[in-house]
C-alpha cells in the first residue's frame, strides 16, 4: 500500500511516498530555516508563507522521485496537529484537496506519533509494544507505545521542551539558529564536569521533567560571567549542558522500563540526533540489557516519510477523516 503523506507543522514543507508503513520511495524537504535564521527563531507568518510557496512543487517532486503518479497512490495522509496553526493548515488543506481530487482515503496524523514512527522505517524489525523517548523542538515525553495506535504519555515536560532548551542556551552561547546541533558539535571538544548545573527533577512525578531552571541557570551563568568580564569555555558550558539532559532523562526512560516491563526503548524527534544522548543512551541500556532503537539521522527531524509511516498503521486501524478534517496547534497524543 502506497501512502502519499504531507509534514508542515513548522518550518520544513515535506512529502514523501512509503510503502506499507515501512519502505521509503521518496522523502522530500524543503526547509525555510534560512529565513527565520534571520530572526533567531520560528516567524509563524512567514513559515506558512513559505509552506504555500512549496507544497505544490514538493509534492510533485515526491512523485516524481518515487517514480509514481496519483494513480499509484491508495491513500494521503497528512500532520493535523500539533504545530504552528497557519502552518499546519497549508498541509491539511493541501492534503484534504489532493484526496479529494484522486478520491483516496485521508489519514490525519499527530505529528508526534509520526516521530515515534520514523524508527519503523529505520528498523524492519521494531514492532510494539515499546518505551518511546520523545525529545523535540515542542516536546519531550515518554511514551509507551503498547500497540501501533495505542499510546500512554508516562511523563513529560513541565515547561520548556528539550529542544527548545538547547535552542535557547546555543543562543546565549552565540551560536546559529537552529543551535541544537551546533551546540552537539561544540560538546564534542569540551569537559563535561567543568561547570554544575541543576537536575530536572519534579518533586513526587519521578518520569516527569523541568529544564526551565537547567536553561535559566546556563543563560544567568553567561550572563554574570559578561558583567564580570570573566571568560567561559564555550565547549565546556555546551558538554556540561549536554550531560546535564541527558543525565535527566535517561533515569526516567530506566524507572518507566522498570514500571511498565518495556524490554525495547526507542527515541524520537529532532533532539534523538544528539550525539551525548545516543551515546549515553547506548551505554544505559546495554547495562540493563534493553534493547535500543535509534531513528537514522535524516529521519529524526521533520519530514514526511514518518508521516506516511504512522499513517499506514492508522489506515489500518481505521482513522480516516472527511474534507471537514480541521488543524490543531495542540492535541494529546494518546487521543491520535
Ligand atoms: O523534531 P524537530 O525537527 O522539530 C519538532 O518537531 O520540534 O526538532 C527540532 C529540534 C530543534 O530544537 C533542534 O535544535 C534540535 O531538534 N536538534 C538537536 C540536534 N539536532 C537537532 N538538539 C540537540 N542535538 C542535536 N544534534
Amino acid at each position: 500500500m502506497n501512502i502519499l503523506a504531507f509534514e508542515s507543522s513548522c518550518d520544513e514543507t515535506a512529502a514523501a511516498v512509503v510503502t506499507d508503513g515501512r519502505t521509503i520511495r521518496s522523502n522530500v524537504i524543503a526547509s525555510s530555516v534560512d529565513i527565520h535564521a534571520l530572526y533567531g527563531g520560528v516567524v509563524p507568518e512567514l513559515a506558512s508563507r513559505a509552506h504555500v510557496e512549496a507544497i505544490a512543487p514538493v509534492a510533485t517532486r515526491a512523485l516524481a522521485d518515487a517514480g509514481m503518479t496519483l494513480n499509484d497512490i491508495d491513500a494521503v495522509a497528512v500532520t493535523y496537529a500539533p504545530g504552528l496553526i497557519g502552518a499546519v493548515l497549508v498541509g491539511v488543506n493541501f492534503a484534504k484537496s489532493v484526496a479529494l481530487a484522486a478520491n483516496k482515503p485521508l489519514i490525519p496524523v499527530h505529528h508526534v506519533r509520526g516521530h515515534i514512527a520514523a524508527n519503523y522505517l529505520t528498523h524492519p524489525d521494531l514492532k510494539p509494544p515499546f518505551l518511546c523517548l520523545c525529545v523535540s523542538g515542542g516536546t519531550t515525553a515518554i511514551v509507551h507505545v503498547k500497540d501501533y495506535t495505542v499510546m500512554e504519555v508516562l511523563g513529560s515536560t513541565r515547561d520548556d521542551a528539550v529542544g527548545e532548551c538547547f535552542d535557547k542556551v546555543a543562543r546565549v552561547l552565540g551560536l546559529p539558529y537552529p543551535g541544537g546541533k551546533y551546540l552537539d558539535e561544540l560538546a564534542q571538544t569540551g569537559r563535561d564536569d567543568a561547570y554544575p548545573l541543576p537536575g530536572a527533577h519534579v518533586h513526587d512525578a519521578p518520569m516527569d521533567l523541568s529544564f526551565s531552571g537547567l536553561k535559566t541557570a546556563v543563560i544567568n551563568l553567561v550572563h554574570n560571567a559578561q558583567q564580570k568580564n570573566e571568560v567561559l569555555s564555550l565547549p565546556d558550558l555546551a558538554a556540561s549542558f549536554s550531560k546535564a539532559v541527558s543525565d535527566a532523562l535517561i533515569p526516567r526512560v530506566l524507572h518507566a522500563a522498570g514500571e511498565t516491563g518495556c524490554r525495547q526503548i526507542a527515541v524520537a524527534g529532532g533532539v534523538a540526533a544528539n550525539s551525548r544522548i545516543r551515546a549515553d543512551l547506548e551505554q544505559a541500556c546495554r547495562t540493563a540489557n534493553l534493547r535500543l532503537f535509534l531513528p537514522s539521522l535524516p529521519l529524526c527531524g521533520d519530514n514526511a516519510a514518518m508521516i506516511a509511516a504512522q499513517g499506514y498503521y492508522e489506515l489500518l486501524a481505521g482513522h480516516t477523516a472527511d474534507s471537514s478534517l480541521n488543524a490543531y496547534a495542540t492535541r494529546d497524543l494518546a487521543q491520535g
